[in-house]
């Protein structure tokens, strides 16, 4: 199986890469990424030298550079997980976020159609359904509903994959994940932040109430699961993947202080985010049914392993915060 792997260099591509070379002895895989703030090559510095790995720096957007990437790899399927990804970014700047998560998506998808690709697994989020009533779960029924322009590009970019199904044939299957965590995540993310934080005896800045309900899955989960839609998915489905594990924001924060053995008053309430989605909550029957796959990482096991890999690799996260990251935090948090 030849995988191109789009986004390879951020968190969860970077995991997929690792995890799959890892287990799947026949895999071949070539990374391509643009190499943003959130892509970075240490996180793949575990499968440095594998012969079974090439890495290419390109933008999903430049239709010449992946022509050339179909022609020189001649890919079975393209698991596309290349996006802006972050929602308070995508409220600072849309433009980039549109670029790439519907045209940079449009050209892959037009790729794929004209080198006749077997298989293009699109990987998505459950933020497309918007905040959810509780005590339901969204099926992959469910209405989308979006509050964010990092959502609203992702359910474009879910609509025009599922449209070359349709029209085209291609091969397409969707994924919707919720919430990931785990080592490597760009220190952003509600998770990586609150540790990185915490470890140098920072603020941690909870926005509105903190009882934002997100449902959390380990990355490695996640991985597994988009393995197990590549083998057993059905062409012109979208498969829900869900960690199972629902939590309010305060709840993760309290959790993240115990581990690092911190005290509460590094909390700060600070001003809510625009358009915050209240709660999401998935239901992952589908793929479990479909396909066998279920979440393997309990929320205790997977944080205290996520704890102690940023208490390890402090180089690690020093490196990606210095330089544009100190921007960013000063315009999202200098005035909140
Ligand atoms: P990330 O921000 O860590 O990584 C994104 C990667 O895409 C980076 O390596 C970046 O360099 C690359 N990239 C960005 N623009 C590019 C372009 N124009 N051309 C080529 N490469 C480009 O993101 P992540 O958290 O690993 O998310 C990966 C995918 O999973 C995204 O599609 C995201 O929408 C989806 N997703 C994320 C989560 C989550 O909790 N993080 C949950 C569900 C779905
Ligand atoms: O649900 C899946 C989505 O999860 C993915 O599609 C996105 O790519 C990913 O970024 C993530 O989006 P969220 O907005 O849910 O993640 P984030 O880590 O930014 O925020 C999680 C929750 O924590 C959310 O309710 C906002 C809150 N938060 C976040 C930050 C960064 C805070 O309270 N303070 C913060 O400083």
């Amino acid at each position: 199986m030849k995988l191109l792997v789009t986004g390879g260099a951020g968190f969860i591509g970077s995991a997929f890469v690792r995890t799959t070379l890892a287990t799947q002895p026949e895999a071949e895989i070539l990374t391509l990424d643009k190499l943003t703030y959130a892509g970075n090559l240490d996180n793949l510095a575990p499968v440095e030298g594998s012969a079974r790995h090439r890495f290419v720096r390109a933008d999903i957007c430049d239709a010449a550079a992946i022509d050339e990437a179909f022609a020189s790899f001649h890919p079975d399927a393209i698991v596309h997980f290349a996006a802006e990804s972050h929602v308070d970014r995508s409220i600072h700047s849309p433009a980039p976020v549109f670029e790439t998560n519907l045209r940079g998506t449009f050209t892959l998808l037009e790729a794929a159609r004209r080198h006749g690709l077997a298989h293009f697994q699109h990987v998505s989020t459950d933020e497309v359904y918007g905040s959810i009533e509780a005590p339901h779960d969204a099926d992959e029924q469910y209405p989308l509903h979006t509050s964010s322009p990092y959502s609203a590009s992702k359910a474009g970019s879910d609509l025009l994959a599922l449209s070359y199904y349709t029209t085209y044939k291609l091969p397409v299957t969707v994924t919707r994940a919720s919430n990931n965590y785990g080592p490597y995540q760009f220190p952003e993310k509600l998770i990586p932040l609150m540790i990185a934080n915490a470890l140098e005896d920072k603020a941690l800045p909870v926005y509105g109430d903190g009882q934002q309900i997100r449902d959390w899955l380990y990355v490695d989960d996640h991985c597994a699961a988009i393995r197990a839609v590549i083998a057993k998915g059905r062409a012109g489905e979208v498969y829900n993947i869900g960690g199972s594990r629902s939590l309010a924001n305060l709840d993760v924060v309290h959790r993240i202080l115990k581990a690092t053995a911190k005290p509460k008053s590094l909390i700060r309430y600070v001003t809510d985010r625009p358009g915050h989605d209240r709660r999401y909550a998935l239901s992952s029957a589908k793929i479990e049914r479909e396909t066998g796959w279920a979440p393997a990482v309990e929320f205790e096991a997977g944080l205290a392993a996520t704890v102690a890999w940023y208490q390890a690799n402090s180089e690690w996260v020093g490196r990606v915060r210095s330089g544009a990251y100190q921007s960013y935090y000063e315009q999202n948090y200098a005035h909140r």
